[in-house]
């Protein structure tokens, strides 16, 4: 790892819920992080990973227990700068030769304290507060969450910042190096935390060299090393990432790859000619179109159970890609769009001294079965950084865009027995929503959209007449990562002119309704 194209920096996680964050701040400044639950740090991997910056996460322990998780001493040794945060403070200090307190203390010297809280300089600046400081009030907004505080700094070390609960709010031995703050930067809430980081890399040396130019490269390179002359299969969703992956993948070894996209009949209108159009029309890529809708469908017909659904969606994928799979000769290889966050390994306090390992397969189980070996070049990034690495290998840009869509598609948006009739009405409702959406300029606003067929028919009157036809409810959410959404706040008229097009073009539908669930409680999917 040594002789890596690029500087890199070690995040060494103690198990915060934010750590995440931090290699996120990292890498908008084009600086190559990982990050290692502390278990995994040995000297023999500092050795081999050689950062030139360490950061020392926070975490939920108290580093008064004696079996509080700690960094090798030999980080201390490398030369390199470190930056702690919070418990990353606590355990620097600790093992400095500082003192920390545990619990909560009140009066004087320090207390627990959550959330948000200002911090005034000392009497001296050092570089790692360019850019602090400088407003009418002297003083910046930070977000605190800690039980135990430093009471008594190490050696060599000073103090440059304080809030009223927190005496050593920023600390710093600059002789070495050494930086330690009690509060979150990576967080929006310290809104000039991200200006903290910059300083620290340029301190450290860091020239951003970490370019998605700089990373294709890289990757087409390791993806030579890694295949050869041998063939690699790709499964292609439409998705973002599996067809970014699948166009790196070309770029690297020409017709060596096979995509293979699989239609289960539960695709929105127009997918499959609008994925398979892009992929044969605008790079030439060998791609199998694979229409199986009949024997998906078949196998849903009638079937109501959410999970029931999942799976046999999940094994009939299996099945079709292994068959089709089994008809590329000298097939070595399966590529999958894996990212980041799918990979990396998080601490877990719950589970004693073993890690979770967070292990992500698109098409689970399958490499095993079939002796395949997986190529992941996307295994470093994370989501928006696939999509600039999309727009590096010039994937228009309607790709790139996409919302997200899940693999068992449209059956996860049908709650209750999934028919042909039902599939028909929700494909266009969807097309009507997503057009509406499109024409208001919010697309790019909306994380995810889409629209879900209830099982419910309820009456209505239209011209005359009764009605009597299914209602159906749009969804549309921000969100960053997926895990927890916001709904979006269209306006009304923006939902009454919708209503009325779906009602008026979609024959089947009569009543319309919106979603205005937030994750959690609620998911995204209805099922
Ligand atoms: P939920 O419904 O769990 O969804 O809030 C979060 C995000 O994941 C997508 N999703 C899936 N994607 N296979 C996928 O590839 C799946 O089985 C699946 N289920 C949910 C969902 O569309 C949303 O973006």
């Amino acid at each position: 790892m040594k002789d890596a194209a690029h500087d890199r920096l070690l995040i060494i996680d103690f198990g915060s819920q934010v750590t995440q964050l931090i290699a996120r701040r990292l890498r908008e400044l084009n600086v190559y992080c990982e990050i290692h639950p502390f278990q995994t740090v040995t000297d023999a991997f500092l050795e081999d990973f050689a950062p030139k910056a360490v950061i020392f996460s926070g975490g939920p322990a108290s580093v008064v227990n004696a079996d509080a998780p700690r960094p090798p001493t030999s980080v201390f040794d490398r030369g390199v700068p470190i930056l702690g945060i919070c418990y990353g403070q606590q355990v620097m200090m600790d093992m400095l030769g500082g003192t920390v307190e545990g619990g909560k203390i009140s009066g004087g010297g320090g207390t627990a304290e959550f959330g948000r809280a200002h911090v005034k300089p000392t009497a001296h600046h050092i570089d790692l507060l360019d850019g602090w400081f400088q407003g009418d009030d002297d003083r910046e907004q930070v977000w605190m969450s800690h039980g135990d505080h430093v009471s008594k700094l190490a050696p060599g070390f000073d103090v440059f910042g304080t809030s009223p609960n927190a005496p050593y709010a920023i600390t710093a031995d600059t002789a070495r190096g050494f930086y330690a703050v009690q509060f979150h930067p990576e967080v929006h809430h310290t809104p000039k935390g991200a200006k903290l980081y910059e300083n620290f890399v340029r301190l450290a040396g860091f020239t951003g060299d970490w370019t998605m130019g700089a990373y294709k490269d890289e990757a087409i390179r390791k993806i030579r090393d890694q295949v050869g002359d041998k063939r690699v299969i790709c499964g292609l969703s439409g998705g973002v990432d599996s067809s970014v992956a699948a166009v790196l993948i070309h770029e690297a070894i020409g017709d060596q790859l096979t995509c293979v996209f699989v239609d289960h009949g539960l695709l929105r209108q127009g997918e499959a000619e609008e994925v398979t159009a892009m992929f044969r029309d605008n790079y030439n890529i060998p791609l199998i179109a694979a229409d199986e809708s009949e024997l998906f469908l078949t196998a849903l017909d009638g079937e109501s159970d959410p999970e029931t659904k999942r799976k046999t969606i999940g094994k009939l994928f299996i099945d079709v890609f292994q068959k089709y799979a089994s008809e590329i000769e000298g097939a070595e290889f399966l590529a999958q769009g894996t990212l980041y966050p799918d990979v990396i390994e998080s601490v877990s306090f719950s589970g004693g001294p073993s890690v979770t390992i967070k292990s992500h397969h698109n098409v689970g189980g399958l490499p095993e079965k079939m002796g395949l070996k997986l190529v992941e070049p996307l295994r470093e990034l994370f989501k928006d950084e696939v999509r600039a690495l999309g727009r590096e290998l010039g994937l228009p840009q309607s790709f790139i865009g996409r919302h997200p869509f899940p693999g068992p598609g449209l059956a996860i948006r049908c709650p209750g027995e999934i028919t042909r009739p039902k599939l028909d009405i929700l494909r266009k409702a969807d097309a009507v929503y997503i057009d509406q959406i499109r024409k208001h300029g919010l697309y790019d606003e909306i994380w995810q959209a889409f629209a879900a067929i209830l099982p419910v028919r309820t009456v209505g009157v239209m011209g005359d007449g009764r009605t009597y036809d299914y209602a159906c409810a749009l969804r549309a959410v921000t969100s960053v990562d997926g895990m927890t959404a916001d709904y979006y706040p269209f306006s009304h008229e923006f939902l009454a002119e919708t209503a009325t097009r779906i009602i008026n073009e979609v024959p089947g539908i009569n009543r319309v309704t919106y979603d205005i669930t937030s994750k959690p409680p609620g998911t995204i999917e209805w099922e």
